[in-house]
C-alpha cells in the first residue's frame, strides 16, 4: 500500500528523510527554549522567561509547519523523539550563548536541505524551506542581538540585571 502511494508522490525519499529529520531539530530547539525560559523563570527574569516561552511555541509551529507539509506532498511525518535538554546555566548570557548556537546549528542544517533540493531537482520543497531560510536570518540576528545587550549593559551592576531582563524582551517586537 505504502509502496502505490509513494508511486504518487514526487518527495523523494532523502528528502523525507531530512525533512522529518529537521521536525525533529525544530521540536528540540522548542524544548531547549521550554528549559531555558524555566530557568529564566527560576532565576527572577521574568520577561526574558516570557519571551524564550513564546520562542518554544514558535519552534514547535516551525516543525509542525514541516510536519503537515511532509504529508501534504504524499510523504509520511514521524512523531519526533526529543532526548534531555540542558535545564541548568550558569548565568544568564549562558542561556543566550546557547540560544544562538542553537540557531546556528538550524541554520546550517536548513541550507543543508536547500542544497539537497536543489540536487534532487525537489523545486517545490526548496521553495516551501525559503521560508526557513529567512526566518533564520531572523532569528539569528535576534540572538546576536541579545548577546550585544551583554556588552552594553552590565549584568554585574545593581540595575544590570534588571535593565538586560527588559531590554532582551523587547528584541524582536519592533518589527
Ligand atoms: Fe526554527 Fe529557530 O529554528
Amino acid at each position: 500500500m505504502k509502496d502505490l502511494v509513494r508511486m504518487r508522490t514526487s518527495l523523494k525519499e532523502e528528502i523525507e528523510i531530512a525533512l522529518n529529520a529537521q521536525v525533529k531539530m525544530e521540536s528540540e530547539a522548542s524544548q531547549k527554549y521550554l528549559a531555558m525560559a524555566s530557568w529564566l523563570d527560576q532565576n527572577g527574569f521574568e520577561h526574558t522567561a516570557a519571551y524564550m516561552y513564546k520562542q518554544s511555541d514558535e519552534e514547535r509551529e516551525h516543525g509542525l509547519k514541516i510536519f503537515k507539509y511532509i504529508n501534504e506532498v504524499g510523504g509520511a511525518a514521524i512523531t519526533p523523539t526529543v532526548g534531555e535538554v540542558q535545564q541548568e546555566f550558569g548565568s544568564m548570557r549562558e542561556v543566550f550563548e546557547a540560544a544562538l548556537q542553537s540557531e546556528i546549528a538550524v541554520t546550517n542544517a536548513i541550507n543543508k536541505i536547500v542544497t539537497k533540493c536543489r540536487q534532487a531537482e525537489d523545486y517545490a520543497t526548496e521553495d516551501f524551506m525559503m521560508w526557513y531560510v529567512t526566518e533564520q536570518r531572523e532569528e539569528e540576528k535576534n540572538a546576536r542581538r541579545a548577546l550585544e545587550l551583554f556588552d552594553l549593559i552590565d549584568a554585574n551592576s545593581p540595575t544590570g540585571k534588571f535593565e538586560l531582563d527588559k531590554q532582551i524582551a523587547k528584541i524582536g517586537s519592533a518589527e
